[in-house]
């Protein structure tokens, strides 16, 4: 479905009825499992959760999306050295697109280009485009979409001759296990060509403070932006969460080296879903396990691209907030 039309700026949309029922078929199968419940973090951003991820990206504590626009800032001009051309940039997840700048005018300065944002967030989808529309030889077409399903039907409107560059910033290959990760850069992989690229951003190993500072805000933000969910359960599957009855927690997973946010009840308490089906008992400090963020060493990226068909060509670390910028190309 078409959504929205400008001039040189289009999104392309999935019927909503799909996507309610797939959410509340999500929401039965990670509260009815035994032992830990949990939510998938996609569901997070909606346009209340787009909207607090934005601000927790400003944050003081939160260095990593300041740590990527530092590296994209200084690299951007010898990153895009690096790709034949001409190249059309795809972005998974793009958020508010506001770091894709420095890539997107590295490459208008060679060339006109396509930019293909992939977002299941419609307004993070229209925030980008609001703030990337002013730069000059580009045109964007965003993707309401799953990653892999966006990143499918850009590959097939591609043009012959053309490479293409798929950004994954911000850490956000870190939502996914180990073992996933691989797997999903795999297929992305399948879905390239020889010679395409992959910009893969990487949060690396910190101390574990730094770690729970960043997940859990002074001003309360990350704990709002995690409770949102349920807000969210109850607006749209019409459920009787009660807010101020759970509780945002980080915690510091050292065998996984990942940080992870829950939801703590602080009461015994039921919770209905009607349109989930789902009446929930919940003892006192049950959690719901909402999203994981896996830390790297910069040597084992090296290890996942080749695991996955990319060879790490380029690797940048940002000398204030351990991060790494990391170019993959598809062998
Ligand atoms: C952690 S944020 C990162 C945003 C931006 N790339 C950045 O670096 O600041 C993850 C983004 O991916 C989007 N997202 C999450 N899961 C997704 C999925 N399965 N398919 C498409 N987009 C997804 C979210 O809506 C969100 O905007």
């Amino acid at each position: 479905m078409l959504l929205h039309t400008t001039n040189s700026h289009t999104i392309n949309s999935h019927a909503l009825s799909s996507v309610a029922y797939e959410f509340a078929s999500d929401v039965r199968d990670g509260l009815s499992r035994p032992g830990q419940k949990e939510l998938p973090s996609k569901y997070l951003y909606d346009d209340v959760g787009s909207a607090l991820f934005e601000v927790i990206s400003r944050l003081p504590e939160y260095g990593l999306t300041r740590a990527d626009e530092r590296l994209l800032q200084r690299h951007a001009p010898e990153i895009v050295d690096r790709l034949d051309a001409p190249v059309a940039v795809a972005e998974l997840g793009s958020g508010s697109g506001k770091k894709t700048r420095w890539i997107l005018e590295a490459i208008a300065r060679r060339q006109r280009t396509s930019y293909y944002p992939v977002e299941i967030s419609r307004s993070a989808l229209l925030m980008c485009q609001r703030e990337l529309s002013d730069i000059d030889s580009i045109s964007i077409v965003g993707f309401e979409r799953e990653y892999l399903d966006g990143l499918q039907e850009v590959a097939a409107h591609r043009q012959c001759s053309q490479r293409l560059l798929v950004l994954f910033l911000g850490s956000t290959i870190g939502n996914f296990d180990r073992p996933a990760g691989i797997k999903f850069l795999a297929e992305v992989r399948r879905i390239l060509e020889p010679r395409d690229s992959l910009l893969l951003g990487t949060d690396l190993e910190k101390p574990s403070a730094q770690l729970l500072k960043a997940y859990d805000d002074e001003l309360g933000v990350t704990a709002a932006f995690n409770l949102n969910l349920l807000a969210r359960i109850n607006r749209e599957l019409d459920a009787d969460f009660d807010l101020g009855q759970f509780a945002h927690s980080a915690r510091i997973n050292r065998q996984a080296r990942s940080v992870e946010m829950h939801l703590e009840s602080k009461r015994r308490q039921t919770v209905r879903i009607p349109a989930a089906d789902l009446r929930l008992e919940f003892a006192e400090g049950e959690t719901i396990w909402t999203e994981s963020s896996h830390k790297y060493s910069a040597e084992e990226v090296f290890q996942m691209a080749s695991a996955a068909g990319f060879c790490c060509q380029a690797q940048w670390i940002d000398e204030q907030w351990p991060f790494a910028e990391n170019l993959l190309i598809a062998e």
